[in-house]
C-alpha cells in the first residue's frame, strides 16, 4: 500500500512524510526529489524550461512510475501542485491512500518565509499568493484525499503519528 501526503506548499509533507515512514518502518519517497533526480536537473530549472504544464507532465510520469511499482508499504510526499493535473490526481485516487495535510495560512506563511526556490510562490507577495492559489487548490486537495489532518500547532511527529491512528 502507498500512503500519499498531499497539501499547499509549506504543510510539512516532506517532513511528516519521513517521520511517518520511520514510525511504519517503510521506505518514504519525496516526488519532488525523484523528479529532480529522475531529470537530473532542479524543479527551478524544469519550470524555467518547460513551464508549468511540461513540469505537470513529468511529474505525472514519474508519479505513475512510482505508484505502479509492487510496494508492500511506501510513504510518498507529493508535491503542492501534483493532484491539480488530472491525470495525477486519478492516479492518486487509484493506486494510494491519500492524507491532506491542512495548514492555516499563518502556519504555511511561518513554514515559507525567506525559502525560495518554489517558482509559483515567485512574483507576489507570499500572503497574496498563498490566498489566490488556495482559492484554486483547496477543493482539488479535499477531493483528492481519503482523510484531512490538521496540522496547525502540531510537530512533524505530531502529525505523523495522528496519521498513523488514522490508517490503523
Ligand atoms: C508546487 C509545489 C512544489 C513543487 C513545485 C510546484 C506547487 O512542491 O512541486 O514547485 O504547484 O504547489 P512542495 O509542495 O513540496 O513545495
Amino acid at each position: 500500500m502507498t500512503i500519499t501526503l498531499t497539501g499547499f506548499m509549506g504543510c510539512g509533507k516532506s517532513s511528516v512524510g519521513r517521520r511517518l515512514s520511520t514510525l511504519l518502518s517503510c521506505p518514504f519517497i519525496d516526488l519532488d526529489d525523484y523528479i529532480e533526480e529522475s531529470q537530473g536537473r532542479s524543479i527551478p530549472d524544469i519550470f524555467a524550461e518547460e513551464g508549468e504544464e511540461g513540469f505537470r507532465r513529468i511529474e505525472c510520469s514519474c508519479l505513475e512510475a512510482i505508484l505502479t511499482q509492487e510496494h508492500d508499504m511506501l510513504v510518498l510526499a507529493l508535491g503542492g501542485g501534483a493532484v491539480t493535473f488530472p491525470a495525477s490526481a486519478a492516479l492518486v485516487r487509484e493506486h494510494s491512500r491519500c492524507i491532506y495535510l491542512e495548514a492555516s495560512k499563518e502556519t504555511l506563511i511561518s513554514h515559507l518565509q525567506g525559502r525560495t526556490g518554489r517558482p509559483l510562490l515567485e512574483g507576489e507577495p507570499l500572503e497574496k499568493r498563498i490566498d489566490t492559489l488556495m482559492l484554486r487548490r483547496r477543493s482539488i486537495y479535499e477531493a483528492a484525499a481519503d482523510h484531512t489532518v490538521c496540522t496547525d500547532g502540531l510537530t512533524p511527529i505530531g502529525v505523523a503519528r495522528k496519521i498513523k491512528k488514522i490508517l490503523g
